[in-house]
């Protein structure tokens, strides 16, 4: 079997359409428990990176808006736009100060202003082309503005040995390059690319929430290979009744594995000459 769509070629499908389309139900749901696994995360670090009152900030790929609402209500941040190439989640939850804007950021002519913070977790490692970004997300920064970014590793080395959790995580990252253009192998290089974007005090770290028995993240994988079902048969990595192996796994006490982490990379705009 093929791991090449019929017709075409890796990744060159894109995100919400061959895999996690919004208008399936249950879209909104799958983001959330990711959410739920990482805000507490991402806040602590937006904050300590001096998220506060008067910052205006840049969601990119906001989803159902769980970041922007706690920069606004947590933080106290001034405004914070959310783009979204299909914002009927934002449009759901709407909040004082959060404006939703519905735009695909890879566009040519995507240029929504200047930001304080610009912030985009989950979302450039779907796009394939992920290193032009950094650089144009990083032009969208006033001077002394953050640009932060967070997205998958895969912390299972080579000599893991299989079980029904690494067969489906192996066959959900070859189907999702496959089909949409998902990498997750260049997100440690972030810093570098942050860097080479002429950003300063650039650091990156890395957050591993444990997989245990009904935690969000448990719920968030299972959902996932449930959406990306397709694209991980598609490889011939795996079957459906071992992604149901696989989802009875996470579920069961004989669970020990580690979950994918959540790399956030982060690196300042310089402020230019005082006076
Ligand atoms: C995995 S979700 C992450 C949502 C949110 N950032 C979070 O971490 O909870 C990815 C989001 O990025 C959006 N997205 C994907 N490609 C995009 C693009 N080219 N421009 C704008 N948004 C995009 C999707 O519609 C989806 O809402």
């Amino acid at each position: 079997m093929t791991s090449v769509p019929p017709g075409g070629v890796p990744g060159d499908g894109r995100y919400g359409e061959a895999a996690f389309r919004p208008d399936r139900a249950g879209e909104a749901e799958r983001i959330d428990f990711g959410a739920l696994a990482y805000d507490a995360i991402t806040m602590a670090r937006l904050r300590a990176l001096g998220a506060g009152p008067g910052w205006r900030c840049l969601d990119i790929g906001a989803g159902t808006g769980t970041v922007a609402r706690r920069l606004l209500g947590e933080a106290g941040v001034a405004s914070v736009l959310a783009v979204d190439r299909d914002v009927r989640f934002l449009d759901a939850r709407p909040a004082p100060g959060l404006r939703a804007l519905q735009a695909d950021a890879t566009a040519p002519d995507f240029a929504p202003g200047l930001f304080r913070l610009v912030h985009a977790r989950f979302v450039l490692m779907h796009l394939p082309e992920r290193d032009r970004l950094v650089g144009r997300l990083a032009e969208l920064l006033v001077p002394g503005g953050v640009l932060v970014l967070s997205d998958a590793v895969d912390v299972t080395g080579e000599r893991t040995p299989d079980t029904p959790y690494t067969t489906a995580m192996r066959a959900m990252w070859r189907g999702l390059r496959d089909t949409i253009g998902t990498d997750v192998s260049t997100v440690t290089s972030y810093p570098r690319l942050l860097r080479e974007a002429g950003l300063d005090q650039v650091a990156a770290e890395i957050h591993v929430p444990p997989l245990e028995p009904g935690s969000a993240i448990s719920r968030f994988w299972a959902d996932t290979w449930r959406r990306s079902g397709q694209a991980m048969l598609s490889t011939g990595l795996i079957d459906a009744a071992g992604i149901d192996d696989a989802v009875r796994y996470l579920e069961s006490d004989a669970c020990a594995a580690l979950s994918a982490g959540m790399l956030t990379a982060w690196g300042r705009k310089h402020q230019g000459p005082v006076g």
